[in-house]
């Protein structure tokens, strides 16, 4: 067979497969942008391996947060407990029931329960608990009533603009320190942010920054 065809036909394969890859990265890099938290967290409610409900324990039974997630005040991060602490009440409380076997199991053997996070910040951006829960930042205000959710879902966005919105006017969003895991709290008909807001923001001199040094570091 003589060359019907022009020889650079014999790249068309490899040209092809390149192509392909271009489009296939092309899709995906627009996929993953558009499905990153900022479109997609708002509501996102992952399957838990129990039905652990912040409603029953931190609702009806008016449990404090700090019960167990007790690193919240002292470190940057806010610890998921371990088995060992459902297990103060459940070696009597519910002690036969199935939707309890994962943590009994988890605390036999000393395994943690494999808990699926919900919040989550790109590694990029530094975060702290302990800065805002001892400057009269309530959970709420990140995190929703979850006091009244049966399983945890990503109430706000959580986003730069949100973080921003209250860095620029905290005195807008600040409540006394003792009020702080006490997320149903609301200032009540006399409380004016410029004047309430504002003394508490002067009192416990809180100082907001809106520099990007100081939340990417
Ligand atoms: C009896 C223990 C207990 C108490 C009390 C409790 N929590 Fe939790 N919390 C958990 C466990 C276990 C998880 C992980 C499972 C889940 O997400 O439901 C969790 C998860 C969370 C999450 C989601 C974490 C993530 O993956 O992003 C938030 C937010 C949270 N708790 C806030 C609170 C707040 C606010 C309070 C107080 C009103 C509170 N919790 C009280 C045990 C508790
Ligand atoms: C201070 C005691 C206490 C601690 C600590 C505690 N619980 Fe409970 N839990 C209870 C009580 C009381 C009930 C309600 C029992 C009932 O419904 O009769 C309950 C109910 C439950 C139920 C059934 C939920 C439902 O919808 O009724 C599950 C599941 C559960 N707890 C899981 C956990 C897990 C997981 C932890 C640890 C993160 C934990 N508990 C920590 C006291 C506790
Ligand atoms: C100013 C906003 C803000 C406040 C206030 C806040 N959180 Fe968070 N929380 C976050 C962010 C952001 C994350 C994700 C952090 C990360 O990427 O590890 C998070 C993560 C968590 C987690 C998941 C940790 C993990 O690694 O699984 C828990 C639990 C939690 N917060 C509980 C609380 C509790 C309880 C309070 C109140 C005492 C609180 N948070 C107050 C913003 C906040
Ligand atoms: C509801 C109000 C509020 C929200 C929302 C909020 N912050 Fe803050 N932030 C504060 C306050 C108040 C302080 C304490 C300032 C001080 O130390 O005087 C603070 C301090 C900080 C600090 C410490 C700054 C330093 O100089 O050490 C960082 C980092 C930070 N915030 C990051 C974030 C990020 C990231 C988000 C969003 C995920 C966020 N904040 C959302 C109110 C808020
Ligand atoms: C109070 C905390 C805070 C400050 C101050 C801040 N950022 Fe951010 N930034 C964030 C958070 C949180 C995200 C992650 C947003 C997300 O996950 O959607 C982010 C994301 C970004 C991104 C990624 C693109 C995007 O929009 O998601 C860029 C770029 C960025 N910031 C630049 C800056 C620059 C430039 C400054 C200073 C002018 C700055 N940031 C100040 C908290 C902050």
């Amino acid at each position: 067979m003589s060359n019907v065809f022009p020889k650079w036909t014999n790249r068309l394969p490899l040209i092809a497969l390149v192509g392909g890859l271009v489009t296939g990265a092309c899709v995906i890099a627009g996929a993953t942008y558009y499905f990153t938290p900022k479109y997609s967290r708002v509501g996102y409610q992952p399957v838990q391996p129990v039905s652990f409900s912040h409603e029953v324990h931190a609702g009806q039974l008016g449990m404090d947060c700090r019960y167990c997630h007790n690193g919240v005040e002292k470190s940057w991060f806010s610890n998921i407990p371990a088995a060992e602490t459902c297990m103060r009440c459940h070696t009597s409380v519910l002690k036969d029931d199935p939707r309890l076997q994962p943590i009994r199991d988890a605390f036999e053997n000393k395994k943690p329960v494999k808990w699926v996070q919900i919040h989550k910040t790109p590694d990029y951006v530094y975060f702290n608990h302990a800065v805002h829960v001892n400057r009269g930042v309530s959970c709420v205000k990140c995190h929703g009533r979850v006091d009244q959710m049966d399983e945890v879902k990503h109430a706000k966005s959580l986003s730069m603009a949100f973080c921003l919105d209250c860095h620029r006017n905290p005195h807008e969003q600040v409540r006394p320190q003792g009020e702080v895991f006490n997320l149903g709290w609301e200032p009540g008909e006399e409380w004016v942010a410029e004047r309430e807001g504002a003394a508490l923001v002067n009192k416990m001199k809180v100082r907001t920054s809106e520099s990007c040094s100081a939340c990417h570091r």
